[in-house]
């Protein structure tokens, strides 16, 4: 048997795109720290990014981790195919190249049906789908180019069982797109050595659930077989794992992470 080395920094100077990561509360800030713990160096992007959350998030994941990290903050709205872009280039100008993506920029909105308006729908396709498309796009043409890569997508449990949560059928058909999304990139990039999987979380605590009221909350809890809501840095965990090597033969994969409450 070929000798394992046991690596215990799962991503020590990876280059680790993420974006969605402007609220220390979010999913994508969870992802950053436990990516920072394990040597990655950071490009976080964010629609909301300016200078005084760029210092406070580097400030916060500098004491949580407790060692400096080479992290760059970028505003970029993905909805942009040029916004992607510039940003792709600017990174790759700072670090060199880049090891890895993972997107959770992302927004919800909850509507029934009938309610959802042309520009509510544009809205949420093209943050959730188009958005993840352009960043995609824009990151694949670096792996493509160095024939290795790792792209870590957010989808929903709404994008697998017709939403019902929290998302609107919108929402819904925004993360089934990035659900087959992955599958495609993943398809067509494997012979480059190019990974892609999708997260299907349910019930994390950030401030997408803050729309929702104690009892909409408790009543949703008690269907979750562990009575609970997720913590950011579990969802963190199962990006670890697809980010990193312990996932090497892992492509086109759609990872649940969501209590139990979706077992199929
Ligand atoms: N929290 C949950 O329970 C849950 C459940 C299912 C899926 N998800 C998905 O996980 C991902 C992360 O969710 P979260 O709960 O951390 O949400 P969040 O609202 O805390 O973070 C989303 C981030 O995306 C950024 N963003 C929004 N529009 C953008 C744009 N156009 N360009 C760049 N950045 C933009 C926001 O500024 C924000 O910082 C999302 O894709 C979400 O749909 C979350």
């Amino acid at each position: 048997m070929e000798n394992i080395k046991y690596q215990f920094l799962q991503l020590q100077n990876k280059v680790c795109v993420i974006t969605g990561a402007a609220s220390i509360r979010s999913i994508g800030y969870g992802t950053a720290e436990l990516f920072a713990a394990h040597g990655a160096k950071l490009v976080i992007l964010d629609l909301v990014m300016n200078e005084q959350i760029a210092n406070d998030l580097t400030k916060h994941l500098e004491t949580q981790i407790g060692k400096k990290t080479e992290i760059i903050c970028l505003q970029c709205d993905v909805r942009s195919t040029t916004a992607c872009d510039d940003a792709i280039q600017k990174a790759v100008a700072h670090f060199g190249t880049i090891d890895c993506l993972v997107n959770c920029a992302g927004i919800v909105k909850s509507e029934g049906m009938l309610s959802i308006n042309e520009q509510d729908y544009d809205l949420i396709m093209d943050v959730n789908l188009k958005g993840t498309f352009n960043i995609c796009k824009s990151v694949l043409k670096v792996f493509a180019e160095k024939q290795a890569g790792v792209i870590v997508n957010l989808a929903s449990l709404a994008g697998q069982r017709g939403g019902g949560l929290v998302g609107g059928s919108h929402y819904a058909a925004s993360k089934g797109g990035v659900i087959s999304l992955t599958r495609s990139i993943a398809r067509e990039f494997a012979p480059m050595n190019i990974r892609a999987n999708v997260i299907c979380p349910a019930m994390i605590e950030t401030p997408m659930l803050d729309g929702l009221s104690e009892e909409q909350l408790n009543n949703v809890v008690v269907g979750i077989p562990l009575r609970r809501v997720g913590k950011t840095a579990e969802l963190a965990g199962a990006c670890l794992f697809l980010a990193s090597d312990l996932s090497g033969f892992v492509t086109g994969a759609t990872i649940d992470v969501n209590g139990g409450i979706h077992i199929h």
